[in-house]
């Protein structure tokens, strides 16, 4: 039998991070001592009171069959305290607050429930791949917005043609930004949410990162308007819980709604003994301070590495990756290879391959994403290492 896929499939290249596995698992197979900088998933434990609070809660939930899509009442709740206190914003439980499978889910699905064949969805570039792969699958147009030096990894909506503003219907906006760092300024938000406003576009904020921030605290766009806006946010990053599988959405109830009737289409929300786990990691804040102060270490001891070889200084404000600048004359795949280099064995991911060529440019180009998720004695061994690259 002939198996086909759908020109859907067909249409799309490798997704960036399984290239990045790949090249991690070729140096690996030649025996190389890698220490892994590539993908974004941390290596750090997920917190005992997490743990212990799925171990209790699997028997408690041993009855509990299909969970409700919305979220169960003690995990809303808890959204809804968290967003409170964290950025004094008030929500309805109700109406204003949606569980998802991780933010993945919520960003890839999210397309189909608002855009039409050929509606455009704005995008970073670089940028999170689900933004642009999701608007695909949704058979919507993604128009990319470029993250560059020059305007300091905020695009100007100002630069976005009237004709496209016209057909947009979503703006995939990300502060913290993954790869750059960069944390949105109050008045580049509201600048981004007033524009949105202007052209009934939805501005749809992905928010992994809020929590992982060094020297100031980042704000949600929800805390200058609910009207057309939606937070997305997890417990992946704030609480390495990569694996479980739970966030939420919040902001605007039309959205919201949207979103739960498209979902309820989709799969049966997050197991209840998960959304207790990510309850109880709500309700502590200690763990995400010790998580934070280790992330800057390790910023801290990869800067210092990166000066040492006079790289430009990329140091990021929030997050965990640094966009470091290539050398001069290095594109970024020459970068990777030298860092890949046997007596270095360090994998990052090529800037290149997470964003998209727009006329002839690619804005990943000529920079490398460090993504510090390596312990912190392999990190102190990767900087050690890194004394041996010879540029
Ligand atoms: C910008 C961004 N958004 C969302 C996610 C995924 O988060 P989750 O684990 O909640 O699906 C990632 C993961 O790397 C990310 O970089």
């Amino acid at each position: 039998m002939k198996i086909e896929t759908s020109s859907t499939l067909n249409s799309l290249s490798a997704y960036a991070f399984d290239e990045v596995d790949k090249m991690r698992d070729n140096l690996t197979a030649k025996g190389i001592d890698v220490i892994d900088f590539g993908v974004g998933d941390p290596r750090e434990p997920t917190p005992q009171i997490v743990r212990d609070a799925v171990k209790t809660a699997v028997d408690k939930r041993k009855t509990d069959g299909y969970p409700r899509n919305n979220g169960t009442p003690e995990f809303l709740e808890a959204v809804k305290s968290w967003t409170e206190k964290r950025f004094s914003v008030t929500l309805d439980k109700n109406t204003e607050i949606a569980s998802n499978i991780g933010s993945k889910e919520a960003v890839f699905n999210l397309p189909l429930a608002f855009l039409n064949p050929g509606d455009i969805a704005l995008i970073p570039n670089p940028g999170y791949p689900p933004f642009e792969r999701g608007t695909i699958f949704a058979k919507g147009k993604p128009v990319y917005m470029n993250l560059t030096e020059e305007n300091s990894f905020c695009p100007d909506p100002e630069d976005i043609s009237t004709d496209t503003a016209k057909k947009a219907k979503i703006l995939w906006f990300n502060y913290p930004n993954s790869p750059t760092g960069k944390i949105a300024s109050k008045e580049y938000i509201k600048k981004c949410i007033d524009f949105c406003h202007d052209n009934n576009i939805i501005l749809a904020s992905d928010e992994a990162y809020s929590e992982i921030y060094f020297e100031k605290k980042p704000i949600c766009p929800l805390e200058i308007s609910k009207e057309g806006v939606i937070s997305i946010n997890s417990l992946s990053k704030r609480s390495n819980m990569t694996g479980y599988r739970a966030g939420w959405l919040a902001g605007d109830e039309n959205i919201i709604s949207a979103y739960k009737k498209l979902k309820a289409n989709i799969d049966s929300g997050t197991c209840t003994f998960i959304q207790d786990a990510a309850t109880a990691a709500l309700k502590d804040e200690k763990h995400v301070e010790y998580m934070r102060k280790n992330y800057q270490i390790k910023r801290d001891i990869m800067l210092k590495a990166f000066k040492e070889l006079d790289l430009k200084d990329c140091t990021p404000d929030a997050t965990f990756y640094i966009w470091q600048k290539t050398p001069d004359n290095y594109t970024s795949l020459e970068f990777i290879k030298k860092l890949m280099y046997e007596k270095t064995g360090i994998v990052a991911t090529p800037g290149n391959f997470i964003a998209n060529n727009v006329e002839n440019l690619n804005p990943g180009e000529g920079y490398v994403r460090f993504a510090l998720v390596p312990t912190i004695e392999k990190t102190k061994e990767a900087a050690e290492r890194l004394k041996n690259l010879d540029l």
